[in-house]
């Protein structure tokens, strides 16, 4: 049961959406039990695993929460533990306090880990805030979610692919990709300075491997308003993006990139295709990216939502998109 609650602590869930009912439950019957046996020594150990599946988690050692995380939700687990009128377990106070006597208010950033199955977990630096640093792209949107599961449902198509993302953010979406769908390459692209040093940072402490055989994976800078003027060449099998229609002055540059990379190139049976996550906050936003795309002969087929891998917040409506260009 606690495994639950380490994958939603260290998705960063918004403190109060973790399961505090499961929480509740196992202090309630230590309470009881201790009450029968006239000590406090379940609640003790009771604390003390929770404690073990989340602050004292080692991964929290290795890709530390945000410190004002942590102060929250020991907070929270304080009101908790005191409801049953025990003990607070020392090193919950000690932890607590430790962070009580910091100035957090400035702290913007700590790791996000994602735990995707027993063998894969992807950890990112990310902030706090959605836009930091002049940058949307420091932290890891909503459609992204949509978009890793769908790689992850689709995992043998994409296997052996030459992958390209644009406007990769924190990336989560190229890292699981890379990890668990064996494509040939993936670029993992962004064009903001920080974001492409944040991208670096993210693959390095995932210890990906950046070339292994069979499967390798790179970060570029790509400026959608550049790429689709000029002459640069790239070429991928998939196109990859999510939460990127978000400025409708945006959209003309990033269909052209889209345009340029989905071009039938060699093999006309073996045609590229983009998919495409967006989260449905502007319907006016969306309506006008997919004219721009009838504009431009490309088109578009709603995909189907993949089974839940993440745990994250869902607060938006996400449309998944397949696109393709017309052929004439
Ligand atoms: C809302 S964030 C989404 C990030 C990430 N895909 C996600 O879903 O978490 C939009 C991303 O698009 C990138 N972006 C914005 N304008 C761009 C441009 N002209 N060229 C390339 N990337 C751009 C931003 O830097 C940012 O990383």
């Amino acid at each position: 049961m606690l495994q639950k609650i380490t994958n939603s602590f260290f998705a960063r869930t918004p403190i109060s959406k973790l399961d505090w009912q499961l929480i509740d439950e196992s202090l309630s019957k230590s309470a009881e039990l201790d009450l029968l046996n006239g000590n406090e020594d379940q609640m003790f150990h009771c604390q003390e695993n929770i404690l073990n599946a989340t602050v004292n988690h080692p991964l929290n050692l290795k890709y530390p929460l945000p410190e004002i995380y942590i102060h929250s939700f020991l907070k929270a687990l304080i009101n908790k533990v005191e409801k049953y009128l025990c003990e607070i377990h020392y090193q919950i106070l000690e932890k607590y306090t430790a962070l009580v006597c910091k100035n957090l208010s400035g702290i913007e950033s700590g790791y996000r880990t994602f735990i995707i199955d027993e063998n894969t977990s992807i950890s990112l630096k990310e902030n706090i805030s959605i836009i930091s640093d002049g940058t949307t792209g420091l932290c890891t949107w909503q459609a992204a979610f949509y978009l890793a599961e769908w790689c992850i449902a689709n995992r043998e198509r994409i296997s052996g692919m030459a992958v390209i993302e644009l406007g990769s953010g924190a990336g989560l979406v190229g890292l699981t990709c890379y990890k668990m769908c064996q494509p040939r390459f993936i670029s993992l692209t962004d064009f903001h300075p920080k974001v492409i040093e944040t991208l670096r940072h993210n693959l390095k402490e995932n210890q990906v491997i950046t070339t292994r055989s069979g499967s390798s994976i790179n970060v570029q800078s790509l400026d959608w308003m550049e790429f689709s003027r000029n002459e640069i060449e790239l070429e991928a099998d998939l196109v990859l993006a999510s939460d990127v229609v978000y400025d409708e002055e945006l959209i003309p540059f990033l269909v052209g990139t889209l345009v340029k990379l989905l071009q039938p190139k060699r093999n006309l049976n073996k045609l590229p295709s983009a998919i495409i996550a967006c989260t449905e906050r502007n319907e006016e936003t969306l309506e006008r990216f997919l004219s721009e795309l009838a504009c431009r002969s490309l088109k578009y087929e709603h995909l189907e939502h993949a089974p839940v891998a993440f745990a994250c917040e869902r607060n938006y409506p996400v449309r998944i998109y397949e696109i393709k260009p017309i052929l004439s």
